[in-house]
């Protein structure tokens, strides 16, 4: 949600911060600006929309020349997407860029109005370059710390001051930041595909510093004002992972990687046949005494999380509850020192996620991460943490990092019921054999896109749609449903398909598809019926079930078969059809895939 970049080294500035925030225009993409030190003032550009829109204004502007500078891509909070609510903000004195959320911007900008300044944005952030502004008396560090001690909220800073040209100044509490050094250059980013043209080598701030960049170096302090020093990591993505290549989207690339992904994820976690996750500390005794589990998460993550539900309920016969993170904090939930709160983030920076994580730990429950990013928030401050090897996922709509919390999901369901002597050795071996083979046939899949390209196109004129389905291929409808209406922009619904009669039928016609998910072979009767109910209202039907299952043409309209692998893991085969048919959709209905309007990738505001 909203990228910050910086820059201070011997490059053209205004080119490396364009480059930079190519990389992180999924993070928000409403509007974007630079300002960089240049004949010794300080010159902003700012274009309401895409990254385009602010090139196009810095060429026909002739460009601003310098070597050390800020740039933000702004996902809107407070004001609407304009030039002026754009990012940079600040004065000829200091300007700053900025991601997250000033809680009590009302009360400074009051103070600070009281004391004659004028405010030209609708920003929460502009009250801050003001009362940086309002502290600074030639001591930029001290202005820092007073102008942080009076702010609330969330935020990553990049600062510039005008009597310090060739120095970056950033600060962090809550928002992710990093910054990184290359050959006597330094950078900051909000995240690390910003920095890989240019180095791997980076530190991940955490709340409280502030990261001094000049000449080559990065130097860090505390709020009092010490120096700390904080240990170098190198990004083990490259640059090849974080670009689309061939593919025509981000979302096409993520969806075609994900057998690699789930090798990647699993291979290290399998020791002769069997799932082992004590790399991250978590033994079979552990596993055995957890008395509850809570699986708390967003959107796409949290749909992995009711797939791990149903799994871990299935074999480990032990009660878990899924929550929407942004519920569960504020539900007083009970936790007690026995249960284990799993939370699952592709950013590991959710906001809401990583709230749900502390207020976890407060209870005393025991709390595991399954995260994609190395060293972000929910994986630095859980006790326990398995990441997700997916590499970069650029595209909004999440696809390849789904597929991974599955199959560390999965792993861990086959851990713990083997641990509480649920599942037995072989079953355990038998399953974990054919989670394996579930790279194979996702490949298989892709080769096959024309029955997913062709349902794109009998659903691209609907306003509304169904998924349904019974058990895992419920669990499985509702990011069917998700990936359809968040990058379609059509209005989709999930449904467990027994409860349809209960109500919602009564929406079914000719103008309502439906996508019937049946690849449980127990409910496979049932979900017929259910299909062949929404048939007879008139709705065209589309059922994603095993290839070697006829259906007949009373029941389907169209039949888009999978291979067959055991029913518990049939989600990790269901998912590729019902996101390939939601990016076709978008495709043909002339959508921004990777970019969906309204949305951003990593959600750090509640
Ligand atoms: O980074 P996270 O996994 O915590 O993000 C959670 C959701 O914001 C995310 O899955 C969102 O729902 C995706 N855009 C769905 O495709």
């Amino acid at each position: 949600m909203c990228g910050i970049v910086g820059y201070v080294g011997k490059r053209d500035c205004s080119e490396v911060l364009l480059d930079a925030l190519s990389k992180l225009e999924y993070r928000g993409y409403d509007s974007a600006g630079i300002a960089i030190h240049t004949d010794g003032e300080i010159k902003t550009c700012k274009a309401k929309g895409r990254l385009a829109n602010l090139e196009e204004k810095l060429r026909l502007s002739g460009g601003i020349k310098g070597h050390c500078g800020i740039g933000h891509t702004r996902w809107a909070t407070h004001g609407e997407p304009s030039d002026i609510n754009s990012h940079p903000h600040g004065n000829a004195t200091v300007t700053i860029v900025h991601n997250g959320i000033i809680e009590n911007y009302k009360a400074i900008k009051t103070r600070l109005e009281g004391k004659g300044y004028v405010f030209q944005s609708q920003t929460d952030t502009e009250t801050v370059a003001k009362l940086l502004d309002y502290y600074y008396k030639g001591d930029p560090i001290e202005a820092i710390r007073r102008t942080e001690s009076k702010i609330e909220g969330s935020y990553a800073l990049g600062i510039i001051f005008k009597d310090f040209p060739n120095t970056i100044f950033a600060l962090r509490k809550d928002s992710p930041l990093i910054a990184a050094v290359g050959e006597d250059e330094c950078f900051i980013a909000s995240d690390v595909p910003a920095i890989l043209n240019y180095t791997k080598n980076y530190y991940l701030l955490e709340a409280g510093e502030l990261a001094i960049l000049k000449d080559g170096k990065v130097s860090f302090k505390n709020l009092d004002g010490e120096d700390i020093t904080k240990e170098m990591l190198v990004a083990d993505w490259d640059m090849e992972s974080a670009m689309k290549g061939n593919y025509e989207h981000f979302m096409l690339k993520e969806i075609h990687e994900q057998p690699n992904s789930i090798t990647t994820t699993i291979t290290p976690r399998i020791v002769d046949g069997m799932p082992n996750l004590e790399e991250c500390g978590m033994t079979e005794e552990l596993l055995r005494n957890y008395k509850n589990i809570f699986v708390v998460a967003c959107g796409t993550a949290m749909h992995a999380g009711l797939v791990g539900k149903y799994v871990i309920e299935k074999i480990g016969r032990i009660p878990v509850t899924v929550d929407v993170a942004s519920e569960f904090r504020y539900r007083n939930p009970i936790l007690t020192k026995g249960d284990l709160v799993i939370l699952v983030s592709q950013s590991g920076e959710t906001a809401d996620t990583l709230e749900a994580l502390r207020l976890s730990k407060r209870n005393g429950a025991s709390t595991l991460a399954i995260v994609n990013v190395k060293g972000s928030s929910i994986a630095r401050e859980a006790d326990f943490v398995l990441y997700t090897h997916a590499g970069p996922e650029i595209a909004v709509a999440s696809t390849k990092a789904y597929m991974v919390q599955l199959a560390v999901m999965y792993l861990f369901a086959f851990e713990l019921a083997h641990a509480k002597g649920t599942l037995s050795t072989e079953e355990c071996k038998r399953l974990t054999g054919e989670l394996c083979n579930i790279p194979n046939l996702v490949e298989s899949i892709l080769k096959q896109k024309d029955n997913c390209q062709y349902v794109a196109s009998q659903l691209v004129n609907s306003e509304n749609l169904l998924y349904i389905g019974r058990g895992l291929d419920y669990a499985l409808s509702m990011e069917g449903s998700l990936k359809l209406k968040e990058i379609s922009y059509i209005h989709s619904e999930s449904y467990a398909a027994g409860e349809l009669k209960h109500g919602t039928i009564s929406l079914v016609t000719e103008l309502m598809p439906v996508i019937a998910v049946a690849t449980q072979r127990e409910l496979f009767d049932k979900t017929v019926s259910n299909v062949k109910e929404v048939k007879a209202r008139g709705a065209k039907t589309f059922v994603v079930t095993h290839s070697y299952i006829n259906v007949d043409s009373d029941v389907a309209d169209y039949k888009i078969g999978i291979p067959t692998t055991d029913d518990l893991l049939m989600p990790m085969l269901a998912v590729v059809p019902l996101q390939l048919i939601a990016y076709y959709t978008s495709v043909l209905r002339g959508n921004d895939v990777d970019k969906p309007r309204n949305l951003a990738k990593s959600v750090t505001v509640e």
